[in-house]
């Protein structure tokens, strides 16, 4: 697809992340499954609730703007689960694996934090206060899983790397 124009930009980058939607949904239901945290597992489905959101979001997005909802593949998506799934065959105990999987969903999480920030620029300077809307209600459900991983007030991430140390101790 050609990218010459601002429009052409927005959408390109509303398809790319229509698409890491979909990689990540599949993604945090591997995760899960492989978690022995209930508190990871319950964090992660929570999640997976939201991203069904995030979906459907994307979705009015494109419809508000004449658009029919188109993915375009995501090479960074892609790169993020193949990582996050290579770890976690590599993975030797519960304790490293609930690590890893901490680690992997920052990550996405702060792949889909900057890459919305992105597209409510573009909103923005298209005056389109719909889409700003819905944009927006995505990024904060990012932010506050991020910071449930590694920010205030449960740093889950943190958590599973001294419980990792503490394993090893023992
Ligand atoms: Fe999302
Ligand atoms: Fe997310």
């Amino acid at each position: 697809m050609a990218i010459n124009t601002f429009e052409e930009k927005f959408e390109h980058a509303l398809g790319d992340m229509y698409d890491a939607e979909h990689r990540f949904y599949d993604a945090q239901q591997e995760m899960s499954n492989k978690t022995d945290s209930a508190e990871l597992r319950t964090l992660l489905e929570q999640h997976n609730q939201q991203t069904k959101g995030h979906i459907a979001n994307l979705e009015r997005v494109f419809r508000l703007l004449d658009k029919e909802p188109r993915r375009v593949k995501c090479e960074a998506a892609v790169g993020l689960v193949v990582e996050g799934q290579r770890t976690m065959q590599d993975a030797g105990t519960p304790e490293i694996m609930n690590w890893v999987i901490a680690t992997a969903q920052a990550k996405i999480e702060h792949y889909e934090i900057a890459s919305y920030r992105g597209l409510i620029i573009g909103a923005e300077i298209m005056k389109n206060e719909e889409v700003v809307v819905l944009l927006q209600t995505n990024l904060r459900q990012e932010e506050g899983t991020a910071d449930a991983v590694q920010g205030e007030p449960r740093e889950l991430e943190e958590e599973m790397a001294e419980k990792a140390a503490e394993a090893e101790k023992s």
